[in-house]
């Protein structure tokens, strides 16, 4: 290690600085140092090349392999031969496969997934939003991830797949379990057991719906899927299956993120919610700013498909690059004052939903879910004001998301009663601060 990758404390430079929660709460020196020191970076601790510049994040998207599903023989090396099964649901996403595989298999689902059937869910996403809404208002308080952010789009990931909606929260588990996979770098030997039993619940519950379907077919994107066809080419049940919960992951934890993320960041941000709450034209614009300021998926991985230069570094084939997009969408090279939010920022071309063939598939779905979430909450929410400033982060160091957004709201008096009965319970001795043991 050289003396130029350690900082004043000694610590050398390394992306895996983020299972510090402090790291984690505020990545964005870690991204600083990383761009300015070393935009592409050898981390020895993660074995993989950290690139954090927005041109060369573009350059990783565009030209290395997706295909990075770890066979058999490479997990029995790392010791994590019963992660077998979990890889052989990832080999057919279209997430880890690169072309021609992956055309063709973007190509069927896009026909599955059209502009028209997302209008169709516009609709929905505003009466769930309304309804779920309706049981928080009367009280005053709300937990904005576990009250909206969460179930929203998991209601509306199994309206798109065309599931009962009773199912969503089943579906939620499953997500948070499979995400666990996609955010780390490293995986808890104690958790594969759950994550394994899981991924076998999930499949045998997609390719039951699937069966059904094809005899009484519903609306959704599994019936799209079992009729998309191209010059005679369909997905395999397998296909339809592991691209399912590729779609329901990639809907559930990252549209989550984007509501909370974005909410917290407003609501540090006082004058910027003012002006959002003063002008709701702004809302699109504000949703693209939010995304780019606090991404909800921070970075993903590929390959080198050969040996190649990039950044005057020389990368060898097959090596492992994480492109950091958090980092990218904070270049100042790319985005004038990056560190500031501006909700009318022009030219926002962040990397936040990826870039080039695998394109976030379900961004016009999500961006309509921003909105309308953000829209509906400033609409019915008055005087929203953050309940608590201490804040934790889930520990998943790609999706980055609240573990849980405690917010007060309602007309200015009824806010400021509260806080006076609070200041009464403390005089009167009813209420007592905590004490550390
Ligand atoms: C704010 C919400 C979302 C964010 C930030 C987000 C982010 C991303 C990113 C960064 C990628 C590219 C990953 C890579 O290149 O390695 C991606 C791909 C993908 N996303 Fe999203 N996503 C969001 C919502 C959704 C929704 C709502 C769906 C489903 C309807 C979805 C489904 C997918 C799928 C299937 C892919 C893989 C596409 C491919 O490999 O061709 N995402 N997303």
């Amino acid at each position: 290690m050289t003396v130029e990758n350690r900082n004043s404390t000694g610590r050398p430079l390394s992306l895996y600085h983020l299972l510090d929660p402090q790291v984690l709460a505020d990545p964005y020196p870690l991204y600083r140092r990383l761009r300015d020191e070393d935009p592409v970076h050898w981390d020895p601790y993660l074995h993989a090349w950290i690139v954090t510049r927005y041109r060369d994040v573009l350059t990783v998207l565009q030209r290395f392999s997706a295909d990075r599903t770890p066979t058999p023989e490479q997990l029995s090396t790392m010791g994590l031969a019963r992660m077998a099964p979990i890889a052989q649901v990832m080999v057919k996403q279209m997430l880890f496969l690169d072309p021609p595989t992956h055309t063709r298999i973007r190509g069927l689902a896009a026909k599955a997934f059209t502009p028209q059937r997302v209008e169709i869910l516009r609709g929905r996403i505003r009466e769930i939003t309304g309804r779920l809404l309706d049981m928080v208002e009367p009280d005053g308080r709300m937990d904005v991830i576990a009250d909206l952010a969460a179930p929203l789009p998991s209601i509306v990931t199994a309206e798109m797949l065309g599931v009962p909606e009773r199912d969503h929260e089943q579906l939620k588990g499953w997500s948070q379990d499979f995400a666990e996979m996609l955010g780390n770098f490293q995986h808890n030997p104690d958790r594969i057991p759950h994550v394994l039993k899981s991924v076998q619940d999930m499949t045998s519950y997609f390719s039951e719906q699937v069966r059904a379907q094809e005899r009484h077919p519903r609306d959704g994107l599994i019936n799209a899927f079992i009729r998309a066809e191209i010059d005679g080419d369909r997905l395999s049940e397998e296909e339809i299956v592991a691209n399912t919960i590729i779609t329901m992951v990639g809907g559930q934890e990252t549209t989550t993120n984007l509501i909370g993320n974005g909410l917290m960041t407003l609501l540090r941000q006082p004058e910027q919610l003012r002006k959002l709450r003063d002008d709701p034209g702004l809302i699109p614009s504000a949703v693209e700013e939010l995304l780019r300021y606090e991404s909800p998926s921070q970075h993903t991985a590929r390959l080198a498909r050969d040996d190649v230069e990039l950044g005057g570094k020389s990368i060898r084939r097959r090596q492992a690059v994480i492109a950091v997009m958090g980092a990218a969408n904070r270049d100042p090279e790319r985005f004038p004052d990056p560190d500031r939010l501006d909700l009318e920022r022009k030219d926002n071309r962040h990397l936040a939903f990826g870039w080039a063939s695998h394109f976030c598939f379900g961004a016009p779905l999500a961006r309509i879910e921003g909105q309308i979430a953000f829209e509906t909450m400033l609409d019915r929410l008055p005087n929203l004001t953050l309940a608590s400033e201490t804040l934790a982060w889930r520990e998943n160091l790609g999706l980055r998301g609240l573990k849980a957004l405690p917010v007060r709201f309602g007309p200015g008096d009824a806010i400021k009663a509260e806080a006076v009965t609070m200041e009464n319970a403390r005089t009167s001795g009813w209420y007592q601060e905590p004490v550390e043991p």
